[in-house]
C-alpha cells in the first residue's frame, strides 16, 4: 500500500499574474475553498496520511497559516521548499528523507478530480507495489498537455505537449510510484525549457515495461487550473454541484471523518480555527448528521 503522497505546490504561477504575485496559485480560490484542498482531498480519498508540500521559497507561511500540520485532520503535513522551479521529478529528488524506502503519490497542486468511481479507482492505485502507474483522461486540446498514445490498453508513447497529434489522452497530474523513482528523477536532464521531465521519468518505467495505465471514463472529470479561465470553470463546475446536492467537494474534515481520522473533538477545533464563514456551517452540521448516527 502507498502511505506516502506528495503535492507539488510550488511554480511561479506566471501566467495568473498579477493575482500571483502576492500569493501562492495553489492558494487562490476555487469557488469555495483554496485549490490546494481539492489534490490534498485525493490523497486523503486514497487512505494516505503521510503528506509533503512542496512549496515555493518564501512563501512557507501563507501555507501554513491554513494547513499547519494536519492534525486537526488526523494526518501528518510535512513542507520542503523549492527554490526555483525544476520540474515535476524533482519533487521526489526534494522529497528523498521523505520518501525514505517506501513507494510514492505524487499529485500536482493544481489539478481537480471529480467522479463517482475516484475513490474505488484511487484505492487501487495505491496498491501498486513495482513500477510506476498514471490516469489518463481523454481531452478536446491535448496539445496542452503530456500525452499518451495507448494500444490495447497499454502505453505505446508519452509526448509531452505534442505539436503534432499522438492521442487524445492527456496524462493527468496524479501519478503512483514504486521507490526507484528517487534514482530515475536524479538521472534526468533537463529538456529544451530546462526543466526535468516527468514525461522522461515514465519513458524510463516504459522502457523497463513496468508503466501502467487507468482510465477516468467520461463520468469522471478532470481539470487542470492552469489560467484564470480555467479557475472560473472549475469554480463554477464546483459551484453547481455542492448547491444541487448541498455536500461540499474535498471538504478535509468531511474525508477525514469518513476515514474515521478525526471525531467531533477535532471537527470542533477546526470551527473554531476557520470562525464564522459558510465552510464552518457545513462542519457544524457534519457533527450534528454525526450525533445522530451513533
Ligand atoms: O496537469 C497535468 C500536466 O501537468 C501533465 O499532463 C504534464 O505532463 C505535466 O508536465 C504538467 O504540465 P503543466 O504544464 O501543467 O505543468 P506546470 O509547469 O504548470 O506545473 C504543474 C504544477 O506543479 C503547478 O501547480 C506548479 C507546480 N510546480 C511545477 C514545477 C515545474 C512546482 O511546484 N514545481 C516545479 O518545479
Amino acid at each position: 500500500m502507498i502511505k506516502k503522497g506528495i503535492i507539488l505546490s510550488g511554480g511561479l504561477g506566471t501566467r495568473m499574474s498579477p493575482l500571483t504575485k502576492a500569493v501562492n496559485k495553489q492558494l487562490l480560490p476555487i469557488y469555495d475553498k483554496p485549490l490546494i484542498f481539492y489534490p490534498l482531498s485525493v490523497l486523503m480519498l486514497s487512505k494516505i496520511k503521510n503528506i509533503l508540500i512542496v512549496v515555493n521559497k518564501g512563501q512557507l507561511h501563507q501555507y501554513k497559516k491554513l494547513l499547519p500540520n494536519g492534525k486537526n485532520l488526523g494526518i501528518n503535513i510535512s513542507y520542503i521548499e523549492q527554490s526555483k522551479p525544476r520540474g515535476l521529478p524533482d519533487a521526489f529528488i526534494l522529497g528523498e528523507k521523505f520518501i525514505g524506502k517506501d513507494n510514492v503519490a505524487l499529485i500536482l497542486g493544481d489539478n481537480f478530480f471529480y467522479g463517482q468511481n475516484l475513490t474505488s479507482k484511487l484505492l487501487k492505485c495505491v496498491k501498486l507495489k513495482k513500477g510506476a502507474k498514471v490516469l489518463l483522461h481523454k481531452v478536446n486540446d491535448p496539445d496542452k498537455y503530456g500525452v499518451a498514445k495507448i494500444k490495447r490498453n497499454k502505453i505505446i508513447k508519452i509526448v509531452e505537449k505534442p505539436k503534432k497529434f499522438i492521442s487524445d489522452y492527456a496524462i493527468t497530474g496524479l501519478y503512483f510510484f514504486d521507490n526507484k523513482v528517487i534514482n530515475f528523477s536524479k538521472k534526468l536532464r533537463p529538456s529544451r525549457r530546462g526543466e526535468i521531465e516527468i514525461t522522461d521519468l515514465l519513458n524510463h518505467y516504459k522502457k523497463n515495461n513496468n508503466l501502467y495505465a487507468d482510465f477516468i471514463g467520461r463520468g469522471g472529470a478532470w481539470l487542470d487550473t492552469g489560467s484564470i479561465e480555467d479557475f472560473y470553470k472549475t469554480s463554477s463546475f464546483v459551484s453547481a454541484i455542492e448547491n444541487r446536492q448541498g455536500f461540499k467537494i474535498a471538504c478535509l474534515e468531511e474525508i477525514s471523518l469518513m476515514n474515521q481520522w478525526i471525531g467531533k473533538k477535532e471537527i470542533q477545533n477546526s470551527i473554531k480555527f476557520y470562525g464564522k464563514c459558510e465552510y464552518s456551517n457545513y462542519l457544524k452540521k457534519l457533527i450534528k448528521n454525526f450525533k445522530k448516527k451513533k
